[in-house]
Protein backbone atom coordinates (compact mmCIF):
# COMPACT_ATOMS: atom_id res chain seq x y z
CA UNK A 1 0.00 0.00 0.00
CA UNK A 2 1.65 3.60 -1.03
CA UNK A 3 0.16 6.90 0.28
CA UNK A 4 1.08 10.25 -1.22
CA UNK A 5 0.63 13.84 0.04
CA UNK A 6 1.98 17.23 -1.71
CA UNK A 7 5.42 17.95 -1.24
CA UNK A 8 5.40 14.84 1.38
CA UNK A 9 7.45 11.90 0.83
CA UNK A 10 6.07 8.62 -0.52
CA UNK A 11 5.21 6.00 2.12
CA UNK A 12 4.53 2.18 1.28
CA UNK A 13 3.46 0.50 4.47
CA UNK A 14 4.51 -3.40 4.22
CA UNK A 15 4.20 -6.59 6.93
CA UNK A 16 7.43 -6.01 9.00
CA UNK A 17 10.08 -8.52 9.06
CA UNK A 18 12.99 -9.77 11.35
CA UNK A 19 15.18 -7.75 9.52
CA UNK A 20 13.08 -4.18 10.44
CA UNK A 21 13.95 -4.90 14.28
CA UNK A 22 16.51 -2.81 14.97
CA UNK A 23 15.13 0.22 13.15
CA UNK A 24 11.70 -0.46 15.09
CA UNK A 25 13.88 -0.41 18.09
CA UNK A 26 15.73 2.80 17.33
CA UNK A 27 12.14 4.47 17.11
CA UNK A 28 10.63 2.97 20.32
CA UNK A 29 13.71 4.14 22.12
CA UNK A 30 13.68 7.58 20.86
CA UNK A 31 10.49 7.88 22.64
CA UNK A 32 10.83 6.07 26.13
CA UNK A 33 14.97 6.24 26.57
CA UNK A 34 14.06 10.34 28.07
CA UNK A 35 12.29 8.50 31.12
CA UNK A 36 9.24 9.53 33.27
CA UNK A 37 11.35 10.53 35.87
CA UNK A 38 11.83 9.67 39.45
CA UNK A 39 10.72 5.60 39.17
CA UNK A 40 11.96 5.24 43.37
CA UNK A 41 14.20 2.24 42.54
CA UNK A 42 12.08 0.68 40.21
CA UNK A 43 14.10 -0.08 37.16
CA UNK A 44 12.36 -1.39 34.15
CA UNK A 45 13.76 -4.04 31.82
CA UNK A 46 15.18 -3.42 29.15
CA UNK A 47 13.98 -4.31 25.86
CA UNK A 48 16.37 -5.33 23.08
CA UNK A 49 16.36 -6.51 19.77
CA UNK A 50 15.43 -10.24 20.91
CA UNK A 51 12.61 -9.33 22.96
CA UNK A 52 11.55 -7.59 19.42
CA UNK A 53 12.04 -10.25 17.73
CA UNK A 54 9.88 -12.81 19.92
CA UNK A 55 7.18 -10.49 20.24
CA UNK A 56 7.01 -10.07 16.51
CA UNK A 57 6.79 -14.28 15.93
CA UNK A 58 4.30 -14.43 19.19
CA UNK A 59 1.56 -11.66 16.93
CA UNK A 60 2.04 -13.66 13.59
CA UNK A 61 1.32 -16.66 15.13
CA UNK A 62 -1.88 -15.33 16.01
CA UNK A 63 -2.58 -13.54 13.18
CA UNK A 64 -2.03 -10.23 14.65
CA UNK A 65 -0.95 -7.53 12.58
CA UNK A 66 2.49 -6.00 12.39
CA UNK A 67 3.46 -3.46 9.63
CA UNK A 68 5.79 -0.91 8.58
CA UNK A 69 6.30 2.40 7.32
CA UNK A 70 9.06 3.11 4.67
CA UNK A 71 10.25 5.87 2.72
CA UNK A 72 13.48 5.82 0.77
CA UNK A 73 13.86 2.28 1.64
CA UNK A 74 13.99 3.81 5.26
CA UNK A 75 11.81 2.46 8.27
CA UNK A 76 10.09 5.52 9.32
CA UNK A 77 6.93 4.25 11.34
CA UNK A 78 5.93 1.06 12.66
CA UNK A 79 2.85 -0.25 14.27
CA UNK A 80 1.35 -3.52 15.79
CA UNK A 81 -1.88 -4.93 17.58
CA UNK A 82 -2.21 -7.19 20.05
CA UNK A 83 -5.50 -8.76 21.90
CA UNK A 84 -7.35 -6.43 23.77
CA UNK A 85 -7.50 -8.98 26.94
CA UNK A 86 -6.02 -12.70 26.79
CA UNK A 87 -9.16 -14.29 28.01
CA UNK A 88 -11.54 -15.77 24.97
CA UNK A 89 -14.53 -13.64 24.82
CA UNK A 90 -12.42 -10.97 24.30
CA UNK A 91 -10.89 -13.13 21.03
CA UNK A 92 -12.53 -10.53 18.69
CA UNK A 93 -10.82 -7.04 20.20
CA UNK A 94 -7.56 -5.71 19.60
CA UNK A 95 -5.94 -2.86 21.14
CA UNK A 96 -2.75 -0.89 18.88
CA UNK A 97 0.38 1.06 19.12
CA UNK A 98 2.00 3.31 16.62
CA UNK A 99 5.24 4.90 16.11
CA UNK A 100 6.88 7.64 13.87
CA UNK A 101 10.34 8.33 13.58
CA UNK A 102 11.04 11.54 14.93
CA UNK A 103 12.43 12.78 12.18
CA UNK A 104 9.21 12.03 9.66
CA UNK A 105 6.75 13.56 12.34
CA UNK A 106 3.60 15.40 10.32
CA UNK A 107 4.48 13.72 7.03
CA UNK A 108 1.51 11.82 6.45
CA UNK A 109 3.70 8.61 7.72
CA UNK A 110 0.51 8.37 10.87
CA UNK A 111 -2.17 8.61 8.15
CA UNK A 112 -0.45 5.84 6.34
CA UNK A 113 0.16 3.77 8.98
CA UNK A 114 -3.11 3.64 10.98
CA UNK A 115 -5.90 2.71 7.93
CA UNK A 116 -3.24 -0.06 7.11
CA UNK A 117 -3.27 -1.54 10.40
CA UNK A 118 -7.04 -0.57 10.77
CA UNK A 119 -7.46 -2.54 7.03
CA UNK A 120 -5.26 -5.59 8.32
CA UNK A 121 -6.81 -5.97 11.26
CA UNK A 122 -10.66 -6.14 10.08
CA UNK A 123 -9.00 -8.67 7.15
CA UNK A 124 -7.66 -10.80 10.23
CA UNK A 125 -11.23 -11.10 11.53
CA UNK A 126 -11.00 -8.80 14.44
CA UNK A 127 -14.60 -6.55 15.14
CA UNK A 128 -13.24 -3.99 17.24
CA UNK A 129 -9.97 -2.03 17.85
CA UNK A 130 -9.13 0.21 21.00
CA UNK A 131 -6.15 2.42 21.33
CA UNK A 132 -4.91 4.69 24.62
CA UNK A 133 -3.39 7.71 24.40
CA UNK A 134 -2.11 10.38 26.90
CA UNK A 135 -4.65 13.36 26.53
CA UNK A 136 -2.22 15.97 25.98
CA UNK A 137 -0.97 13.76 22.80
CA UNK A 138 -3.02 16.20 20.50
CA UNK A 139 -1.57 14.82 17.17
CA UNK A 140 -2.28 11.17 17.95
CA UNK A 141 -6.48 11.85 18.86
CA UNK A 142 -6.39 13.85 15.82
CA UNK A 143 -4.90 11.13 14.38
CA UNK A 144 -7.35 8.43 15.30
CA UNK A 145 -10.21 10.68 14.98
CA UNK A 146 -9.07 11.51 11.10
CA UNK A 147 -9.28 6.85 11.22
CA UNK A 148 -12.63 6.56 12.43
CA UNK A 149 -11.67 6.51 16.07
CA UNK A 150 -13.87 7.77 18.73
CA UNK A 151 -13.69 8.59 21.92
CA UNK A 152 -15.03 6.18 24.55
CA UNK A 153 -13.53 6.67 27.72
CA UNK A 154 -11.46 9.02 29.56
CA UNK A 155 -9.04 7.79 32.41
CA UNK A 156 -7.76 10.49 34.95
CA UNK A 157 -4.16 10.04 36.67
CA UNK A 158 -3.64 6.63 35.35
CA UNK A 159 0.32 7.70 34.69
CA UNK A 160 2.81 9.50 36.58
CA UNK A 161 5.59 10.98 34.85
CA UNK A 162 8.25 14.28 35.76
CA UNK A 163 6.24 14.76 38.72
CA UNK A 164 2.77 15.14 37.41
CA UNK A 165 -0.74 12.86 37.27
CA UNK A 166 -0.95 12.38 33.53
CA UNK A 167 -4.74 11.42 32.09
CA UNK A 168 -5.53 9.04 28.97
CA UNK A 169 -8.27 8.79 26.23
CA UNK A 170 -9.68 5.71 25.19
CA UNK A 171 -10.82 5.41 21.28
CA UNK A 172 -12.16 2.75 20.02
CA UNK A 173 -13.97 1.55 16.47
CA UNK A 174 -15.58 -1.62 14.89
CA UNK A 175 -14.03 -3.17 12.06
CA UNK A 176 -15.25 -5.05 9.39
CA UNK A 177 -18.99 -6.22 9.96
CA UNK A 178 -18.18 -4.92 13.76
CA UNK A 179 -21.32 -5.84 16.10
CA UNK A 180 -24.00 -6.01 13.62
CA UNK A 181 -23.95 -9.23 13.45
CA UNK A 182 -22.49 -12.71 15.62
CA UNK A 183 -19.93 -14.38 14.96
C1 LIG B 1 0.91 10.25 16.88
C2 LIG B 1 1.80 9.99 15.67
C3 LIG B 1 1.77 8.51 15.35
C4 LIG B 1 1.27 10.79 14.47
O1 LIG B 1 2.05 10.45 13.33
P1 LIG B 1 2.44 11.52 12.21
O2 LIG B 1 3.04 10.75 11.09
O3 LIG B 1 3.25 12.61 12.77
O4 LIG B 1 1.01 12.08 11.80
P2 LIG B 1 0.55 12.56 10.37
O5 LIG B 1 1.57 13.46 9.77
O6 LIG B 1 0.12 11.39 9.57
O7 LIG B 1 -0.72 13.42 10.76
C5 LIG B 1 -1.92 12.79 11.19
C6 LIG B 1 -2.86 13.80 11.79
O8 LIG B 1 -2.38 14.17 13.08
C7 LIG B 1 -2.52 15.56 13.27
N1 LIG B 1 -1.24 16.05 13.70
C8 LIG B 1 -0.02 15.65 13.28
N2 LIG B 1 0.95 16.30 13.98
C9 LIG B 1 0.30 17.11 14.83
C10 LIG B 1 0.73 18.02 15.83
N3 LIG B 1 2.02 18.23 16.07
N4 LIG B 1 -0.22 18.66 16.55
C11 LIG B 1 -1.53 18.45 16.32
N5 LIG B 1 -1.99 17.59 15.40
C12 LIG B 1 -1.09 16.95 14.67
C13 LIG B 1 -2.98 16.19 12.00
O9 LIG B 1 -4.31 16.62 12.22
C14 LIG B 1 -2.95 15.08 10.99
O10 LIG B 1 -4.17 15.03 10.32
P3 LIG B 1 -4.30 15.45 8.78
O11 LIG B 1 -3.96 14.21 8.01
O12 LIG B 1 -5.70 15.82 8.67
O13 LIG B 1 -3.34 16.56 8.54
C15 LIG B 1 3.25 10.49 15.94
O14 LIG B 1 3.17 11.81 16.43
C16 LIG B 1 4.05 9.65 16.94
O15 LIG B 1 4.60 8.60 16.58
N6 LIG B 1 4.15 10.13 18.17
C17 LIG B 1 4.96 9.48 19.18
C18 LIG B 1 4.40 8.14 19.63
C19 LIG B 1 2.94 8.26 19.95
O16 LIG B 1 2.51 9.20 20.60
N7 LIG B 1 2.19 7.25 19.50
C20 LIG B 1 0.78 7.20 19.69
C21 LIG B 1 0.49 6.58 21.01
S1 LIG B 1 -1.25 6.27 21.13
Amino acid sequence: MTSERPESPTVTIRPSTDEDVPAMLAIYRAYTSHGVGDLGGYVPTPFDIEDLKARRKNLKKHKLPHVVAVIDGMVAGYAYAVLFRKRPAYRFTVKHSIYVHPAHLGNGVGRALLPALVEACGQAGFRQMIGYIDSANEASRRLHEACGFRQVGYLPSVAYRFGAWCDSVMMQRSLGLGDSVGV
